[in-house]
């Protein structure tokens, strides 16, 4: 009965979030509900050819998130793996410098950008890059997104280009890696410490600053 139970109230939370996603996208203009597929031969599109899911955040997720980091006007934002810019919508709507999406799959990058165009009460610029996150060289930003979109290979290249950024650009950054399924890559990179974990919605994100 308790199994029951349990499973009765994961749906009835699932349902309940994709509600929300559906009633916040109408709100904001957009439409990030697309769960789209793969094309033949795109998977290898990448240099290490390892995406992961392609399914969007939880907007109450993102959102509690952007308010637990207490961003300031001065922070910058990428969405490693943006998708339809589902986390871009909800980063822009508070005045930062940029929020930027990286994804290498075209079709969803042109959504997302249509998404920024479209986008409601957005108080930061945002653009989208087209590009694998492999070859991504990072610019000032401040705070990096990352909802297990590759894996440990490409998160290896990502880390690597991370730390040759803040060697020429020093600057405080941190990570927040959701669904954190390859964290064994962020404490074998060595130079990166988990500063927080933050919880809710019946998941946790991981934060990760420079040590
Ligand atoms: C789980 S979705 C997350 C979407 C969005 N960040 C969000 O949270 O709503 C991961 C995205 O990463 C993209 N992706 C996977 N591998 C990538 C790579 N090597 N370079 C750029 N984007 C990648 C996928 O196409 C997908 O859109």
């Amino acid at each position: 009965m308790s199994r029951l139970a349990d499973t009765l109230e994961d749906r009835a939370f699932h349902v309940f979030m994709r509600a929300a996603d559906v009633l916040i996208d109408a709100s904001y203009g957009v439409y990030t509900l697309a769960e789209r597929r793969y094309a033949a031969g795109e998977v290898t599109a990448t240099r290490f050819g390892d995406p992961a899911t392609n399914m969007p955040t939880y907007y109450l997720r993102l959102m509690a998130l952007r308010d637990a980091l207490e961003l300031t006007p001065q922070d910058a934002v990428t969405d490693l793996g943006c998708g339809c810019g589902r986390a871009l919508a909800v980063f822009a709507r508070q005045p930062l410098r940029y929020c930027r999406g990286i994804e290498f799959e075209a079709g969803a990058a042109g959504v997302a950008r249509a998404n920024a165009k479209r986008l409601r009460g957005r108080r930061a610029a945002i653009d989208v890059v087209t590009a694998d996150a492999a070859d991504y060289p990072f610019a000032d930003e401040t705070l990096v997104y990352l909802f297990n979109p590759f894996g440990p290979q490409t998160l290896r290249a990502v880390l690597a280009n991370l730390r040759r950024s803040l060697e020429m650009k020093p600057r405080r950054l941190r990570l927040c890696y959701y669904h954190p399924k390859h964290r064994d890559v962020f404490k074998a990179a060595g130079w990166l410490r988990r500063t927080a974990t933050l919880r809710g919605f019946k998941t946790h994100i991981e934060i990760y600053e420079a040590q």
